[in-house]
């Protein structure tokens, strides 16, 4: 018997096996917009998957991919070197901290996560102290899909264990995630300190890095806030820890400014970077190391055990270079900050009285609309609600994506291109009107 499926013949990532026949089939892009096999046009306020910051057929970055594909497609990155790899990490270097003084080049986020924690126990041993392996992160991070990065991801507890056993020595840290008095799991700011200083004091001995989003993006948009970060600062420097900051999602201008660490005051040991790097056209992203770390393997004389056949391919790096010399710009940074600003107190405006709504929140162009079953109880929705709701859009031609993570937060999120104009801003902000004007759960 023939069991293959020719009408959708691969798997959907996220999705049931068997899902495919009723989505969009994309196929042109153009600035903000999508269009399908049938003609119609979306305006994707996700910028693909929160990578194509800039817009779909930038003309200069697709020029740069083509200059590359001129010269050579690809360079074997063991036992070869090319101007383009290596001007793009010179590039990346010159726009992060001084600490920051090497760059491994890795194909994702999860790769970069991934490499994160080995980079980190890999820096313990060589420092003569294995036991210091463990790794921390909080409990509504994402940072990925691999076996470590699956593993340090607080929202997806649940899934990953049903491939476990996941890697061992993860601590979840509390987020401190707008609480409510009458919902179960409600804690204060001070009953969060309290936790942290237990769990640092109990085990920062043990603790090889702790890992942070500054805007927890698959969490809900969920900005830290600088007493926390400094909070985590504080026991990192007390206990030796490693902090390590995933820009995956935050980094290249997404928050309103080059990297989202830049509004916290803090100088990180290492950097995760993917998505935005180059605009999300190809494959690539990158782990950042600091001086002290990059020493400590001199001084050993050392490898970083890591590679993947992609890594720093050539084409994905000259898409960097272009996307990052039009992103590393005040007036665009700006705008993505004053933008973001405007859509958020729109979005406010407009949904403040309805049954669901709860809050806006994020930084620059990186939006959370928590979204509630009961305001006083702050319940959260079902996820054939959020479901629902998210198809609701795509019929009237928005792309929003869904966050879903019962029973803390469930809502919507909107990371627009940062080519997004006021004119454009407004049809959003029509569109929720009028998707919510017709939806109360
Ligand atoms: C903060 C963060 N880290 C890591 C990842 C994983 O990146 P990738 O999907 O490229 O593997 C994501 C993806 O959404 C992310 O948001």
């Amino acid at each position: 018997m023939n069991t293959k499926n020719m009408l959708y013949p691969h798997v959907h990532p996220l999705k049931p096996v068997s899902y495919g026949p009723d989505f969009p089939i994309i196929v042109r892009g153009e600035g903000i917009y999508i269009q399908d096999t049938q003609g119609k046009v979306y305006l994707d306020a996700i910028s693909g998957l929160w990578n194509v910051s800039l817009g779909y057929g930038n003309p200069k970055i697709n020029e740069a991919i083509i200059n590359q594909l001129d010269k050579i497609a690809y360079v074997n990155p063991i036992q070869h070197s090319n101007p383009t790899t290596v001007k793009f990490a010179e590039q990346l270097l010159n726009v992060v901290p001084d600490n920051i003084v090497n760059v491994i080049y890795t194909c994702t986020g999860s790769e970069s996560t991934e490499l994160a924690i080995k980079i980190a126990r890999k820096y313990n041993q060589l420092k003569s102290r294995p036991h210091k392996n463990k790794i921390a992160t909080l409990d509504l991070s994402y940072h990925g899909t691999y076996y470590g990065s699956m593993s340090i991801s607080g929202v997806d507890r649940e899934v990953s264990s049903e491939y476990g056993p996941n890697l061992s020595g993860m601590i979840f840290l509390p987020t401190p995630v707008k609480r409510y008095p009458n919902q179960a799991n409600s804690d204060s700011i001070d009953e969060i300190k309290e936790e942290l200083h237990n769990i640092f004091n109990q085990d920062g001995g043990n603790i090889a890095a702790v890992i942070i989003e500054p805007v927890l993006g698959s969490g809900g948009s969920i900005p830290l806030t600088v007493e926390y970060v400094q909070l985590i600062k504080k026991f990192c420097r007390q206990h030796d820890i490693l902090l390590v900051i995933d820009e995956v999602a935050t980094g290249f201008g997404r928050t309103g400014k080059l990297f989202g660490f830049e509004h916290y005051n803090i100088e990180p040991d290492v950097l995760c970077l993917s998505k935005g790097i180059n605009n999300g056209y190809l494959p690539l992203g990158a782990t950042l190391i600091s001086s002290k770390i990059y020493e400590t393997f001199i001084s050993h004389n050392t490898q970083i055990e890591h590679l993947s056949t992609q890594n720093g391919n050539p084409l994905a790096c000259a898409a960097g270079i272009t996307s990052l010399e039009i992103i590393n710009n005040d007036k665009l940074l700006k705008h993505v900050t004053n933008i973001g600003e405007y859509l958020r107190n729109e979005i406010f405006n407009t949904l403040q009285s309805h049954k669901n709504f709860s809050e806006t929140r994020g930084k620059g162009l990186m939006l959370g609309i928590e979204l509630v079953k009961n305001k006083k109880t702050y319940q959260c929705l079902s996820y054939q609600q959020i479901s629902e709701l998210v198809n609701k859009f795509t019929q009237k031609g928005l792309i929003v994506y869904p966050f879903f993570n019962q029973p803390r937060t469930t809502g919507i999120h909107l990371f627009p291109p940062f080519i997004l104009t006021y004119e454009e801003a407004n049809k959003i902000v029509k569109i929720i009107k009028k998707v919510f004007d017709n939806t109360i759960y």
